[in-house]
């Protein structure tokens, strides 16, 4: 098998098999424990409606242009993040240093990321030994209490985790991801919206539907708008530079402005769904879901111990969520491998075992997690949830402030043009995008950033 996982095309530089392939490999790396895991508690603790108004915005207005801008820049520089950033800007440091600041996030990223995704995998044995049937929610709730504290088993399961996004880095079998997201993705949207189909027969489901789309709120914080600002980055991956690693395998006529799009909107629907999937269930036994990081593992057990069939259904789900943690996992650890690779210039094999092992000796930190739950002590300062924070609205916000100026203001205007019509002649849609990064985007996030932390100093 080839070390490196991408086609040789004839032209040098690897690059995907079809047009396809892009699509499928960056919407498999958006769509994951983001869409399913975070955004559905993130909602519930931000009271709902106004939060996902304006994440919806954030989505739009600042997610999609930047995604646009992380592709043209790997487009455009045919190399790895902190290589793309070298060349293109005439060899800055400073941008070199915005590369491995990304970088690092991708490492942090992926530490708790894959403790997040084992819980997943032991969800699928608990599944598998249908461990849900005839449970009530309380039980259901001891069964994650039972998991977060018992700490060999976390770290084991992100061990295997890690395992496999190291092991399938290391060989390369990325045609077989692209062939395995084909199928994947497709499964877990027809499974998505017939659990949301069901979760419509219960009378709880249009108080869902309120709580989720109407805008009144009285629970979003500044905070809170920070929160959905850094998850419209953390959910269609951007704000670190994994996209321009993607973005440089990408081929010349291919359509750089319908990918972003179609990929966004695809990334946007499985999240809103899995909040309709997951609320109904959870109003329906009287609980709230501000529980935060467990929500997925109380609500989908609750709505499981209930469908007919729903040890099956249980299997299924879990094994769709792991798999859909895998394919984000791997795009997130191929940023650092990628990177080592050009910047040591050591080889593909010594990067990815090197990079795999320390995400997984940092992610044990994670993995000893005292997570807040409702009713049940909690024993000290949440790792888990520290990283996430930071990643989340401190890291991607930031390099994705940075991205949009390097993008809008570095790059010459002519490669960026040429990039953004390479596929279609879109003159007024580039002035838009134009427009959108060089000063909508930056000051959305400066202003945001700016209110919440000082928001918070206040308090
Ligand atoms: N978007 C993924 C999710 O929603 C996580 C992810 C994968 C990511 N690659 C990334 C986030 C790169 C930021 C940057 O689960």
């Amino acid at each position: 098998m080839a070390s490196n996982p991408f086609e040789r095309a004839s032209s040098g530089r690897s690059q995907w098999q079809s047009r396809a392939g892009f699509i499928l490999a960056a919407a498999g790396a958006a769509i994951g424990l983001g869409n399913i895991w975070k955004f559905p508690f993130i909602t519930g603790q931000n009271g709902g409606g106004l939060f996902v108004l304006i994440y919806l915005a954030c989505i739009a207005l600042v997610g999609l242009p930047v995604m646009v801008s992380e592709i043209i820049i790997g487009r455009a520089a045919q190399k790895s993040p902190v290589a793309a950033y070298n060349g293109l800007s005439g060899g800055k440091t400073i941008w070199s240093l915005v590369g491995w600041v990304g970088v690092t996030a991708g490492f942090i990223l992926l530490s708790y990321y894959s403790v997040v995704a084992g819980w997943s995998m032991n969800y699928i044995g608990l599944a598998l030994q249908d461990s849900f049937t005839g449970r009530d929610p309380k039980e259901i709730t001891g069964l994650f209490v039972g998991l977060v504290q018992d700490l060999p088993r976390s770290i084991l399961w992100h061990g295997v985790f890690m395992g496999l996004t190291t092991a399938i880095v290391l060989i390369g079998v990325r045609r077989g991801i692209e062939t395995g997201v084909r199928i994947m993705m497709p499964l877990l949207l027809v499974f998505m919206v017939g659990l949301m189909v069901y979760a419509g027969t219960l009378p709880s489901f249009t108080t869902a539907l309120d709580f989720v789309f109407s805008p009144h709120s009285d629970r979003l914080t500044a905070g809170g708008v920070l929160e959905a600002l850094g998850h419209s980055f953390f959910t269609l991956s951007v704000g670190l530079g994994g996209l321009i690693t993607y973005g440089s395998y990408l081929n010349r006529n291919d359509d750089i402005v319908a990918a972003s799009t179609a990929i966004t909107v695809l990334d946007t629907f499985v999240a809103l769904v899995a909040c309709l999937v997951m609320f109904p269930f959870l109003f329906a036994v009287g609980a709230e879901p501000t529980n935060g990081p467990p929500l997925i593992f109380i609500a989908m057990p609750i709505a499981f111990s209930q469908i007919p069939g729903g040890a099956l259904w249980g299997i299924v789900f879990f094994g769709l969520l792991f798999f859909a943690a895998l394919t984000s996992a791997i795009s997130l650890l191929e940023v650092v491998v990628s990177t080592l690779i050009d910047q040591l210039k050591i080889g593909r094999k010594l990067a990815t075992v090197v990079s795999g092992g320390g995400i997984f000796l940092y992610g044990i930190l994670s993995a000893k997690s005292d997570l807040q739950i409702p009713g049940i002590e909690a024993t000290g300062p949440d790792f888990l949830q520290q990283m996430d924070f930071f990643v989340s609205n401190v890291f991607l916000p930031l390099g994705g402030l940075a991205i949009t100026i390097f993008a809008g203001w570095v790059i010459p205007r002519s490669t960026s043009y040429e990039e953004f019509n390479s596929a279609k002649q879109r003159d007024r849609l580039y002035r838009g995008w134009l427009f959108l990064v060089r000063y909508v985007v930056p000051l959305a996030i400066v202003t945001i950033f700016l209110y919440s932390v000082l928001h918070n100093l206040q308090l």
